[in-house]
């Protein structure tokens, strides 16, 4: 089974009267314990598509459906518990909670699953130890480098077992060597958790380390490729 499918997937934004459609017929499948990239000019609804893939905005046609369950289907409420379940999410900023230590942030989804004490502890600390951070625990976002920043991101998308995870543009923030490591750790923690990643990104980095990769233009897309085990160029 696909991890994520997209069927004829349309997504318009309106804007005062005027009509922009960022994305246009959009049919996908992005398979399970795979790293895929989405890559694509300025514009191009990179992400647009993102945003659908993670049940954080709806499309105005067409079906999703992601770890089997069509979410069209879901309330809003049913939704949210559903991301919170099923998908992790890394963005370009960061997004961390200043107020919160390292710790903290990667505990917070484990909070929000009514995940027990004992628990979340274990399950933090080997994450924050995976990611290279065991002892910068106690660090908030504001005394880390970006790049540890963007480790604390991964581990707390990585917190509550996904199925799948979303990253717009993960390294635009960073500098090349930094943006370089955290695609390794990436890569390295797909293969170790078996969950699906999905990019967006810019980066030739990216694109070259990507099991699969899809090119977004004009809201459409231009070209799909399969480049790993599964096999064969579509
Ligand atoms: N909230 C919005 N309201 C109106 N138009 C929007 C909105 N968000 C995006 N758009 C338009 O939809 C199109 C796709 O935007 P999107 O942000 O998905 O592109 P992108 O590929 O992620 O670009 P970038 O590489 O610059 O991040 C663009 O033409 C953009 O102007
Ligand atoms: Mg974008």
């Amino acid at each position: 089974m696909s991890s994520v499918t997209l069927k004829q997937v349309g997504r318009t934004y309106r804007l005062d009267a005027i009509e922009v459609p960022a994305l246009i017929d959009i049919n996908l499948e992005i398979e399970p314990d795979r790293f895929t990239v989405i890559s694509g000019p300025s514009g191009s609804g990179k992400t647009t598509l993102l945003n659908l893939i993670g049940c954080i905005d709806r499309p105005n046609r067409g079906e999703i459906s992601v770890a089997g369950q069509s979410v069209q289907t879901l309330s809003d409420d049913a939704l949210s518990d559903f991301r919170a379940r099923n998908i992790g999410y890394i963005f370009q900023n960061f997004n961390l909670l200043p107020v919160l230590t390292a710790f903290e942030n990667v505990e917070y989804p484990l909070l929000l699953a009514r995940v027990a004490a004992g628990e979340r502890r274990r399950r933090v600390l080997e994450l924050l130890d995976a990611v290279g951070l065991a002892d910068k625990t106690k660090n908030l976002p504001g005394q880390l480098s970006g790049g540890q920043r963007q480790r604390v991101a991964i581990a707390r998308a990585l917190a509550t077992s996904p199925q799948l995870i979303l990253a717009d543009e993960p390294t635009a923030n960073l500098d090349s060597h930094t943006g370089s490591a955290i695609i390794e750790l990436m890569r390295k923690m797909q293969r170790e958790h078996h969950v699906s990643f999905v990019f967006s990104s810019h980066d030739p980095k990216v694109l070259a380390e990507a099991d699969d990769a899809v090119l977004i233009q004009d809201g459409r897309i231009a070209a799909t490729e399969r480049r790993g085990a599964t096999g064969g160029a579509l």
